[in-house]
């Protein structure tokens, strides 16, 4: 006897489902939203001693995007899941909204709830999962997993941050490399064999390098009164370079395995936006040719857990993903944490 593992309604009547038939997330909607004002590097060398020449050449980054004074992470998680909602052609009921961020508009509350009700989606299972850059990566895979098991049929994921709400106003290091904005994605329930299906999915995390990207104050180990500059945050930049490197390349070469693609067979490396030279070299280190390995880091910056669904946004925007793309994606991020994924863009409008 075959086992069943959920009943749903399809087309009015009741289908069931036996272990074998597996369901995936598929991908059925996509957008990015980015505040209005531009800091770009010029701004910059009015506030730091750094140049022009030194942030593109160091990271990349030309300009990138900030929060007006009040404007939060839920604001702009709003915005890019309202535009991710009405991308998606025949728009099916959300059972859940995960954001992911290390800004949440509060300590306490998660954001994801108070982002649902604003979305029209009050009652949804709503929570924030906190990954800093690899939180996109970490919450696709929650998705696929409640997916996947049967607990909701379609999800709204988001990546968001207001990082300029929490960079040292005295560091230029950081200050160049952090942007705002948010993406959204929705999934839904589908089969693998499907374009937009999500494949093969690689996580891992080093507390040991926790120190390495960190806010040091603002939680129950150093409440942030207490604590005048742990209350920013800080980055040893160097350290995190080649730890990115080395993860999101062995990360990367994991899924690529489980998948039985080689490197050429990817036709978009979209990592994240970590810094110009993190991935360039990680596209050399796997073998994927310059030209697939997409970057939208010179005009958005390093923008933390919606860097990866930005750049997916701006791709498909710009008309560079194709229906039956396959694509790798791939972060590194506080914690330490880190992850990638295989999937298959499809159709969208
Ligand atoms: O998103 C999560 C993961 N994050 C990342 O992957 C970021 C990884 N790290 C990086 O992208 C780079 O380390 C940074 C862009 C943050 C820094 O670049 P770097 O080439 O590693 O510079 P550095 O930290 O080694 O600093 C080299 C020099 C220092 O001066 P001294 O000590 O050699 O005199 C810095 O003070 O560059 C200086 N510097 C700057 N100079 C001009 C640092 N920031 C700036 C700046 N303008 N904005």
């Amino acid at each position: 006897m075959r086992e069943l593992v959920s009943v749903e309604h399809a087309g009015g009547g009741l289908t069931t489902r036996s272990v074998g038939e597996q369901r995936v997330a598929v991908v059925a909607g996509i957008a990015g939203h980015v505040p209005e004002q531009v800091l770009t590097n010029g701004d910059l060398i009015t506030r730091f001693d750094t140049s022009d020449e030194w942030i593109r050449s160091r990271t990349g980054i030309g300009e990138r995007r900030v929060a007006r004074p009040g404007e939060a992470t839920s604001d702009l998680a709003v915005q890019a899941g309202s535009a991710a909602l009405a991308s998606v052609a025949a728009i099916e009921p959300i059972d859940l909204v995960i954001l992911a961020t290390s800004t949440p508009d509060h300590p306490c509350p998660a954001t994801a709830p108070a982002v649902a009700a604003r979305l029209g989606l009050k009652g949804v299972a709503a929570f924030d999962v906190g990954a800093v850059c690899s939180g996109f990566v970490y919450g696709l895979a929650v998705a696929q997993g409640m997916i996947a098991g049967g607990v909701v049929k379609s999800a709204l994921l988001i990546g968001a941050d207001v990082f300029s709400t929490i960079l040292n106003p005295a560091d230029r290091s950081t200050n160049a490399v952090f942007g705002d904005g948010a993406g959204a994605m929705v999934l839904r329930a589908g089969e693998s064999d499907e374009l937009g299906a999500v494949h093969a999915i690689d996580l891992g995390s080093d507390g040991d390098l926790a120190d390495l990207i960190t806010v040091r104050a603002g939680g129950s180990r150093e409440p942030t009164a207490e604590h005048g500059a742990d209350r920013w945050f800080s980055m040893q930049g160097q350290a995190v370079y080649r730890h990115a490197v080395l993860r999101m390349t062995e990360s990367s070469r994991k899924v690529l395995a489980a998948k039985g693609w080689r490197p050429d067979d990817v036709d978009r490396l979209v990592a994240h936006q970590a810094n110009a030279r993190i991935l360039a070299t990680v596209g050399a280190e796997l073998g994927v040719a310059p030209n697939r390995v997409y970057s939208n880091i010179s005009t958005v910056g390093n923008t933390v857990a919606a860097s990866i669904p930005l750049a997916l946004a701006d791709a498909h925007a710009q008309g560079q993903l194709a229906a039956g793309d396959r694509l790798l994606l791939t972060a590194f991020g506080g914690g330490a944490t880190w992850g990638s994924v295989t999937l298959t863009w499809p159709h969208l409008r």
